[in-house]
């Protein structure tokens, strides 16, 4: 092998470790945020994953001698800074939580409900960056996700377009205001998560039918997918006020729910 070879082979695998770094990951509980955690730890992280529900309610794991659960609830700004009072320096925050869209048409829609879920994801997803980043290290970086919506409207979900939106705006402000701290944000096309556990096996099966039919990428995303973006943005040096999209195509086709 040449030295050039190997110099980039040696370079490549030390920027995909983080290995004696710590990362945070709100709402790693479950779907996105615990594939990300899950990907976090197998390049080699300590993580923290925190969310509503207690330790002993959460899907066991292989990896779970790396993690330390935690509980927390993002719309709680008091409880958030308590969090990062007791996790003190960190290096990666990765913030999945979101409190339920409620859908409704917007005739319909009460301020109370529509508020809600601004302040949830909006609010919740500031306080753990406004909390977080004074005790992170050098090298660190804040990354949100948001969703499609934020960019493809669909009816019923416009505080959702515009909750993801203001996020996404937010999260480039923040790479210029924080920097050298990274900021991103993740915007996931549809994801075989836990969110979809509403609806039947027949009906989740119809979904990802559809989405195979529909998208370039042929298949529904899975939270691995997610956390290979994560661990991408908490490794790369150099990218920041991004919003990178992983969603299969999503918003290059129309796909009827
Ligand atoms: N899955 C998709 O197809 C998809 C596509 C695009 C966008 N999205 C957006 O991404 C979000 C996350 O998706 P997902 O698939 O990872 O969903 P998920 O499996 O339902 O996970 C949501 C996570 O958020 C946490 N959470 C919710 N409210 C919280 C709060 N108030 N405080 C702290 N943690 C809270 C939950 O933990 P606890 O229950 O323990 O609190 C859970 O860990 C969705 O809600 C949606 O807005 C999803």
């Amino acid at each position: 092998m040449s030295m050039e070879r190997l110099t980039l082979v040696v370079d490549i695998g030390r920027m995909q470790t983080l290995r004696g770094q710590r990362v945070v990951v709100i709402g790693g509980t479950s779907g996105m945020g615990r594939g990300a955690a899950r990907a976090a730890a197998e390049a080699s992280a300590e993580v923290v994953v925190a969310g509503r529900r207690p330790p002993g309610a959460r899907a066991p794991e292989a990896w779970k001698d790396q993690v330390t659960e935690v509980v927390v609830d993002v719309t709680d700004e008091r409880a958030v800074r308590d969090l990062f009072q007791g996790i003190g320096k960190l290096d990666h925050l990765l913030v999945t939580a979101t409190p339920p869209a409620s859908p409704r048409p917007f005739l319909e829609q009460d301020e109370a409900t529509a508020r809600s879920f601004l302040d949830g994801k909006l609010f919740g997803s500031l306080a753990c960056a406004r909390h977080a980043a004074p005790r992170m290290r050098s090298g660190g970086s804040i990354t949100f996700l948001t969703g499609c919506a934020a960019i493809r409207p669909r009816p019923g979900l416009s505080m959702v377009t515009a909750t993801f939106a203001a996020l996404e705006a937010i999260s480039q402000a923040l790479a210029l205001e924080l920097g050298p701290l990274r900021v991103n944000t993740i915007r996931p096309g549809l994801v075989d998560s836990e969110m979809w556990s509403f609806l039947d096996d027949r009906a989740r099966e119809q979904l990802r039918a559809k989405v195979r039919a529909a998208f370039p990428a042929r298949r529904i995303g899975s939270v691995e997918d997610i956390g290979h973006a994560a661990v991408f943005l908490m490794t790369n040096p150099y990218v920041t006020g991004t919003v990178l999209e992983v969603s299969g195509g999503e918003p290059l086709v129309s796909l009827d729910l």
